[in-house]
């Protein structure tokens, strides 16, 4: 596909960028090519290896809203991952077994099932642990004045929270962890072999886990799983293993990335930074201005199981349609100024946690509640806290998924202990 206006200082008849290839992705999502989508070509085609019709994204917020909500028509069978055209990539693969990957009516009596790990009394309850979870990671570099945002801060929380949740004891933390990062992780050094053998070897743990829990239930996510019943129907231990994985991933990259691009974010204006220090309180609205703002998943796709008009487009049953969440949250019809971080905007309808319909984020309340506990104490704790470097040269995820950095340099003055 070419294009023929300017596209974020591209010459008028270059190639535009490819949606799936991770490669896009390198130096952050291209707003400047979606608004141009947005505004000349609102649904539209694109062409890609692996799917014999191509694929249609959609960039505007009223249209991902109305393709996300109608899962009548769009299904999220057989996956909803965007193949990133490398043969074999796990990511890109998908999986018909996850959550994610089911429609109705299995996905409802599903959804009801894993719904009972997560009531608003289960994720309140973790807000201690993650108080005193966040204090330690922070503790932890006391002595020191400076870190690897990314890998000695922002991805512990997220990890220990589903560690803590499913009942993962913390001998095994470390193991499971490495496993994570080897199964989900984008670390281009990680070969296909490594990738499978972790996956493996966590689903033979996820096994191992469930029986014990079965023998010895405890208080944990494990043994709600395998105790909840819905209609006289209950979660086979198999369903429960591939759940757990899809929380390990659902759960990790996603926060890691809010909280280390939100950040960042912040740091890059300093006026915002300052006000929200004084504001605290105000730090739940903050937050979802950081999601539309930052948007850790680019998108998902949805095939459509009848011919539909989209757009002004004719979309044929069983062609990919690709929501592009970063896109809509960008989207001058549904937010004013919307390149702009405005921490105080409300109502904040963006569609970070998937833009509403059976498959909207089941960890959301959980995320907002990681994110609002690690921003406070990052805001409170650190002194003089600053990028190092030009965060634009910053290596990124290898993902066309995940929008976020594989590194990202901190310094600070000093760090003030915790109250
Ligand atoms: C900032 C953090 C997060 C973001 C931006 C995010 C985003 C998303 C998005 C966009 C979807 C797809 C929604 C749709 O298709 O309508 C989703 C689904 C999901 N998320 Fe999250 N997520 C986050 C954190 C979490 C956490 C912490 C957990 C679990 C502990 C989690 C578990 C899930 C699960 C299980 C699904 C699939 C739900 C279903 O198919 O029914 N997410 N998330």
């Amino acid at each position: 596909m070419t294009t023929t206006t300017d596209v974020g200082g591209t010459a008028a008849t270059d190639a535009a960028p490819s949606l799936h290839d991770p490669r896009t992705y390198d130096h952050g999502v291209p707003y400047e090519y979606y608004r141009w989508l947005r505004d000349n070509d609102p649904v539209s085609h694109h062409d890609h290896p692996a799917y014999p019709g191509g694929y249609w994204a959609v960039t505007r917020h009223d249209d991902v809203q109305r393709v996300s909500r109608d899962s009548v028509t769009f299904h999220n069978a057989p996956d909803p991952f965007l193949d990133d055209g490398r043969m074999g990539d796990a990511e890109g693969g998908g999986s018909s077994e996850l959550l994610i990957s089911k429609d109705a009516p299995e996905h409802i009596k599903l959804r009801k099932l894993v719904n009972k790990g997560f009531t608003p009394r289960r994720v309140a309850d973790l807000s201690d642990r993650l108080r005193e979870r966040t204090d330690a990671i922070i503790d932890d570099l006391a002595g020191r004045d400076g870190c690897d945002l990314v890998h000695d801060l922002a991805l512990w929380l997220p990890l220990h929270v589903i560690a803590d949740m499913v009942g993962v004891p913390e001998q095994d933390r470390a193991m499971v962890f490495d496993w994570t990062e080897r199964t989900f992780g984008f670390d281009p050094a990680v070969t296909a072999e490594q990738r499978t053998q972790a996956m493996t070897e966590m689903f033979m743990y996820a096994d191992d886990l469930a029986s014990q829990r079965e023998r010895e239930p405890r208080d944990d996510l494990m043994s709600v799983l395998l105790a909840a019943e819905v209609d006289g129907e209950k979660l086979t231990k198999f369903q429960i293993e591939v759940f757990f994985m899809l929380l390990q991933n659902a759960g990790s990259e996603t926060t890691r990335n809010l909280i280390t691009t939100g950040t960042l974010a912040l740091l890059q204006d300093p006026e915002q930074l300052e006000w929200l220090r004084g504001n605290l309180d105000q730090l739940p609205t903050a937050i979802e201005e950081l999601l539309r703002f930052v948007t850790p998943v680019v998108h998902f796709t949805r095939t459509p199981v009848t011919d539909v008009e989209l757009g002004g487009r004719s979309i044929s049953a069983g062609e990919r349609v690709l929501m592009v969440y970063a896109s809509a949250n960008r989207d001058e019809r549904a937010f004013a100024e919307p390149d702009r971080l405005d921490l105080t905007r409300d109502p904040n309808d963006h569609v970070a946690f998937g833009a509403g319909g059976p498959h909207f984020c089941l960890g959301a309340s959980l995320a907002r509640l990681e994110a609002r506990i690690m921003f406070e104490a990052i805001l409170t704790r650190f002194e003089g806290l600053e990028v190092v470097g030009d965060p634009a040269t910053f290596p990124r995820v290898n993902s066309n998924l995940i929008d976020g950095f594989a590194e990202l340099p901190i310094t600070w003055s000093a760090i003030r202990p915790a109250h």
